[in-house]
């Protein structure tokens, strides 16, 4: 842990670019995400030649908390702001308003960062994503964490494994089991619908549904149990770490922060800035 505190809630000012709304429990993954950064730059810098950090569904740089004035840094802009700094940050976002306002953010408060920008979908851009990020050579050891934070299940296994097959890379990856699987259960056992079969990279998943050998209550179980397992088999260290986001006053489940390493180290990195966060709650 850096001796100095980073804050990740990063309160800003309107500055006339698009600023989209996000509801309250966002702050709890502002934190872990930037709790995460500074630790693996802290921890990692003097191991490595290069620290690359990739943000699959970037946003625009800032968000506001709904029903609020406040204002924050989202996860780019925040792990552009920790103490130590990566080598190098891939922004990839498909919305053309967020895009902008990312760009010119960055170039604004961030003008000295090396940053490469790939505007449009993550799941059919692999191609260019994947060759942005450095590899690792003789002469240069390159270690990578990638932020994963879809608004839903719009994100293919497929996208994930061919990241990882860069080589050593953590993921952080925002698993959206309340807010879309639990609602749309029934939707997504109709066999027109493709989404799950991409998210877990497997067609055969409906049958134990269809014949009540899994009950619908089992759902999202069921996907996360699958989740892990497709990270195990390319490599992935146990113990997997998944931290549950509840909304706050009602103490609904809403996502899990799930974090994936091939090497231990990453998981105790994890643990640390999950029971920091937890016993400094005030502090933010
Ligand atoms: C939940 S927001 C995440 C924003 C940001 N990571 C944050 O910290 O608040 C998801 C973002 O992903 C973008 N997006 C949605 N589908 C995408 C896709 N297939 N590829 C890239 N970006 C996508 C949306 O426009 C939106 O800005």
């Amino acid at each position: 842990m850096s001796k100095k505190l980073f804050n990740p809630i990063i309160p800003v000012e309107d500055d006339g670019l698009y600023i989209p709304e996000v509801g309250a429990w966002a702050d709890e993954k502002y934190k872990l995400l930037g709790g995460y950064s500074d630790i693996f730059t802290t921890g990692m810098k003097n191991l490595w030649d290069s620290l690359i950090y990739i943000d699959l569904f970037a946003g625009a740089g800032f968000a506001r908390i709904k029903g609020t004035s406040k204002i924050r840094m989202t996860s780019s802009l925040i792990a552009l702001s920790t103490n130590h700094k990566f080598d190098k940050y891939i922004l990839c976002e498909e919305d053309p308003k967020c895009f902008m306002a990312l760009k010119s953010r960055v170039e604004k408060y961030f003008p000295e960062a090396n940053v490469e920008f790939i505007n449009g979908d993550s799941n059919r851009n692999i191609d260019q994503i994947i060759k942005a990020i450095p590899k690792h050579s003789r002469d240069e050891k390159i270690l990578r964490f990638c932020f994963v934070d879809p608004f839903s299940l719009n994100l293919k296994f497929e996208t994930i494994k061919k990241i990882s097959s860069v080589g050593k890379i953590d993921f952080l990856i925002l698993l959206a089991l309340h807010m879309d699987a639990n609602r749309n259960l029934f939707n997504y056992i109709n066999d027109n619908s493709k989404k799950v079969d991409e998210f877990i990279g497997d067609v055969a998943w409906r049958e134990p549904f269809k014949t009540g050998q899994l009950p619908a209550k089992d759902f999202i179980k069921f996907l996360s149990g699958k989740y892990d397992s497709n990270m195990k088999a390319i490599g992935y260290v146990e113990p997997i770490k998944k931290h549950q986001v509840k909304i706050g006053d009602i103490n609904v489940p809403l996502y899990y922060l799930a974090f994936y390493s091939k090497h231990p180290r990453g998981n105790d990195f994890f643990q640390k800035v999950e029971k920091y966060l937890s016993s400094q709650q005030s502090l933010f």
